[in-house]
């Protein structure tokens, strides 16, 4: 009898080993067999012709697993989903009209709305939806994350659904609301004395010791075929992909599936260069920004992708994008420098500033990381990193839900009475020119 041909296996980016299965990728504890390595492609045996089918099908989709065929998974019957990856890209045209009036320049900018994904409203929520969908098929009962924050939430969520106990290690810095989330689920918080670096390490530990499945950070295969989705969704919604893609950095998922997505729909017809990655760190945690200036002033010298610093116990007010220690960084870096973009630093003092402008003008909420993101594009408009005509996405990664913490902040029109004498009618067009004003 001969075997059935599998819907897709694994392949070792660093020895081309091939893992035949998820599960197998799980009996060898996510990592090669051969090489040991942790960055693996998932290959599909069906014809990439049918992405394109997919893309420009005339239904909407329900969730990520429209894409379902080109997904790590064998069993519709496992699909664990909230609906989510169905976010719309929207034009945002006072980005565009700010850009013109202060730099002359004539730009496309849209937004993704990750804020409003169901699940969680982050940008983790497909990358969790596939994983619990993905164990629950391969009989996982048990799964540890260490996370700064919205990771560990989503997973939370997705797991608790699929019935898997999930033990999550976050550092001691990670916000109230994130640890308030993983807890209402049922699932075990460990807050540790540290770091995040730390929070990894102890959640190293624990998985060696029990032999329970630790999520493989940014290049885990469940996260990034998740997000690959996001490149086809951009193009059956828009037809076009990005000139320049904008996003809050922390490990870099984002342009590591980005990349993935775009490889899988080679010779279909669509653009097949990468967007120009701006990528945006907080300036309290900002090493992959430091790494990248360094080897920019020197020319990219042999060996640039390797020197970076590593940061201790970063001081953020982005608790979610602090990975003081990115040793993502020669991938990132990489892709970066392919696609002829930038890592640049974003003054996180001016954050709530970006949120009571985004707030004002869209009346749309959005969390703390995603006013990285946004302050990023006004960063990069400053640094002239942007060039005439192109179009450029903004990744809205989360929206304020996720920081009840940065609700407080956004109170600024307030004015304290005694009586009605003291109560004058408003103008909100007061504050216009006043919230534009802090990115002039
Ligand atoms: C809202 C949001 N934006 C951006 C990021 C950074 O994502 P990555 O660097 O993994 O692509 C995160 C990570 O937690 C996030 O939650
Ligand atoms: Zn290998």
């Amino acid at each position: 009898m001969t075997k059935p041909i599998s819907k897709y296996h694994l392949r070792c980016r660093e020895c081309d080993t091939i893992i035949e299965s998820m599960n197998a990728w799980f009996t060898h504890f996510q990592k090669c067999p051969s090489c040991g390595n942790k960055w693996v492609d998932v290959e599909y045996s069906r014809d990439n012709l049918d992405i394109k089918k997919l893309i420009e099908s005339e239904t909407k989709p329900a969730s990520v697993f429209h894409y379902f065929d080109f997904l790590p998974l064998d069993d519709r019957k496992n699909i664990v989903t909230r609906g989510e990856g169905t976010i719309p890209v929207q034009r945002w045209t006072i980005f565009e009209d700010f850009a013109r009036e202060h730099y002359g320049l004539n730009l496309k900018v849209s937004v993704y709305r990750n804020d409003i994904n169901d699940g969680t409203n982050t940008f983790k929520d497909v990358a969790a939806s596939v994983a619990a969908s993905v164990l629950k098929e391969n009989g996982v009962t048990q799964y540890a994350v260490a996370s700064t924050g919205n990771i560990a939430s989503a997973f939370a969520h997705y797991l608790a659904e699929a019935g898997i106990s999930l033990a999550v290690f976050i550092p001691n810095d990670a916000l109230r609301a994130n640890e308030a989330e993983i807890s209402s689920y049922g699932q075990r918080v460990f807050r540790v004395n540290g770091d995040y670096a730390l929070a990894k390490k102890i959640a190293a530990e624990y998985s060696e010791k029990y032999k329970i499945l630790l999520s493989g950070g940014n290049v885990d295969p469940m996260r990034v075929e998740a997000k690959k989705t996001m490149v086809w969704e951009w193009l059956r919604q828009t037809g076009e992909l990005p000139d320049v893609y904008v996003q809050a950095l922390s490990g870099g998922t984002g342009p590591i599936a980005i990349d993935k997505g775009i490889r899988e729909i080679k010779g279909l017809g669509y653009p097949e260069k990468l967007p120009r990655f701006i990528m945006v760190q907080p300036s309290g945690c900002d090493p992959m920004t430091a790494g990248w200036k360094k080897a920019k002033a020197a020319g990219f010298p042999e060996g640039w992708k390797k020197d970076y610093p590593i940061y201790d116990n970063p001081i953020t007010l982005i608790p979610t994008l602090a990975t003081g220690n990115p040793a993502t960084f020669p991938i990132i870096a990489d892709l970066v420098h392919k696609s002829k973009g930038e890592i640049i630093t974003f003054n996180e003092h001016k954050c709530l500033e970006v949120a009571h402008l985004i707030a004002y003008e869209k009346g749309v909420k959005i969390g703390p990381a995603s006013t990285i993101a946004v302050g990023g594009f006004f960063e990069a408009l400053k640094q002239g990193i942007f060039k005439e005509g192109e179009s450029v996405l903004i990744n809205i990664g989360e929206s304020m839900n996720r920081a009840p913490e940065f609700v407080d902040g956004m109170i600024y029109t307030t004015k304290y009475v005694d009586t009605i004498d003291d109560c004058t009618p408003p103008n909100r067009e007061e504050y216009r020119e006043k919230l534009w004003a802090k990115f002039k």
